[in-house]
């Protein structure tokens, strides 16, 4: 038999993701942003461009293949970058340009509980802000979509500010005096990082690395007068929004392109992979070809990782699956077979939720009707198909009752 790849999943029931997914659309286009859908295959030179050659993502997570000797394509790994530059290829001129889409994404992680090289995301993006206000207003939004979901005591919003690119320069400095001193204590790979692309140290899971980075400085303590400005705006925002977030001065995120604020929403339901959506400032447009500089705030909700925290949590979503009753249709013998197909038909035309069942044993459709929670069964034999009636056995109140066929619909409507 040839087996699933590595890291990816057969979904056999898609119906919580399809009612996430319903209330992260409904959420969205009640805060007027509209839905749009971009490739899944890009070139590759997208995400090194944006994304960054240090960053894990590009330089060992992505299925990049060639179709000939010009293009080097790739599955996407991610979706903000893509985004951009169907901003920037579709000449967009509404500012901001509020988008959503969903859909899968491809990285060639270690796989386990919670990380897979195919999953889902669904991605929000902002493109154009031009007011810090703009960036409380979307966390806000983030914020009050999960407590649509989940007791918000089962999650936590950590943020940060990375300040720009003068911020953060003065920073490193600082910084990389600090690990300096430090190096025979560090692990290797964070020993690379530190010439590489120094912040994402702070990433590292060694502990005897995580002890020397608690007493490093931090990038809040060395922004600029205008960054610090704009991170004290931020918390009085998010204080006169009543969000609760917890300021973590070492999440840096590991993708190269963000400005500004950061930010993850983890739940300690999710075991090792606790981060259930992720995101920040950014500014990819002119990284991508463009002209003009053009703000942007957006966030990747993983979508997999969010079903496992509401199934942990029982959250109410899982309970309330909104399925319409079934009716089974159970025609006694052959006889009746073409006047069950008939019914079935007209009921579901009428909006009931019906389904035939040919086996034409009484007793095994009545244990069939139990197993699959059908709310009643509709019986055909020999008197209803002469008399044009059918018997409707209430699987809930354990009544039958004989009805016309033309009364059928209303009848079970009713119940
Ligand atoms: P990210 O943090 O790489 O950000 O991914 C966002 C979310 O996708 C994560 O918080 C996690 O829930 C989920 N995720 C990531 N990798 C995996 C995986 N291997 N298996 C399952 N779930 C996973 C981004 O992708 C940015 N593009 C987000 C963004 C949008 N920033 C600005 N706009």
């Amino acid at each position: 038999m040839i087996k699933r790849v590595s890291g990816t999943q057969d979904i056999l029931d898609m119906s919580l993701y399809d009612r996430v997914v319903s209330i992260m659309k409904e959420h969205f286009n009640h805060a007027n942003y509209a839905h749009i859908q971009t490739p899944i295959l890009e070139y590759s030179d997208l995400f090194i461009r944006s994304v960054g050659t240090e960053t894990d993502i590009v330089s060992k997570e992505m299925y990049t293949f060639s179709v000939n000797e010009k293009e080097t394509l790739c599955l996407r790994p991610e979706a903000t970058a893509a985004i951009t530059r169907a901003y920037i290829g579709n000449n967009i001129t509404e500012k901001p340009w509020n988008v959503y889409t969903y859909g899968p994404i491809f990285r060639h992680e270690r796989p386990q509980k919670g990380r897979y090289r195919q999953f889902s995301q669904f991605n929000i993006e902002s493109i154009g802000i031009t007011h810090v206000g703009q960036d409380a207003l979307f966390l806000a939004q983030l914020d009050t979509l999960f407590a649509k979901m989940i007791n918000p005591s089962a999650y936590t919003l950590s943020i940060n500010y990375l300040g720009g690119a003068a911020d953060r320069a003065e920073y490193k400095v600082v910084l990389k005096k600090y690990v300096s001193g430090q190096l025979d204590t560090i692990c290797n790979t964070c020993k690379t990082r530190v010439e590489k692309n120094l912040l994402r140290i702070f990433d590292c899971k060694n502990s005897t690395c995580q002890e020397v980075y608690s007493s490093a400085p931090i990038i809040t303590d060395h922004l600029t007068e205008k960054s610090y400005k704009q991170w004290e705006q931020l918390n009085n925002f998010l204080d006169a929004l009543s969000i609760s977030r917890v300021h973590n001065p070492h999440l840096v995120r590991g993708l190269d392109y963000y400005n500004n604020i950061v930010f993850e929403f983890s739940s300690s339901l999710l075991g090792a992979q606790s981060a259930f959506c992720g995101g920040g400032q950014y500014n990819l447009a002119p990284q991508i070809g463009h002209k003009s500089d053009a703000p942007a705030i957006g966030a990747g909700i993983g979508i997999d990782r969010l079903l496992i925290m509401l199934e942990a949590a029982g959250s109410s979503i899982i309970k309330n699956n909104n399925k319409k009753p079934l009716h089974l249709v159970i025609p006694f013998s052959e006889e009746q077979d073409t006047l069950a197909l008939i019914l079935s038909q007209s009921m579901h035309a009428l909006g009931l939720n019906t389904q035939v069942l040919f086996s034409h044993n009484v007793k095994k459709a009545f244990s069939k009707g139990n197993k699959v929670g059908a709310r009643t069964l509709i019986l055909l034999g020999e008197d209803e198909q002469q008399n044009s009636t059918a018997t409707i056995k209430d699987m809930i109140s354990g009544d039958s009752n004989t009805v016309a066929h033309a009364k059928l619909a209303e009848v079970l409507k009713e119940l």
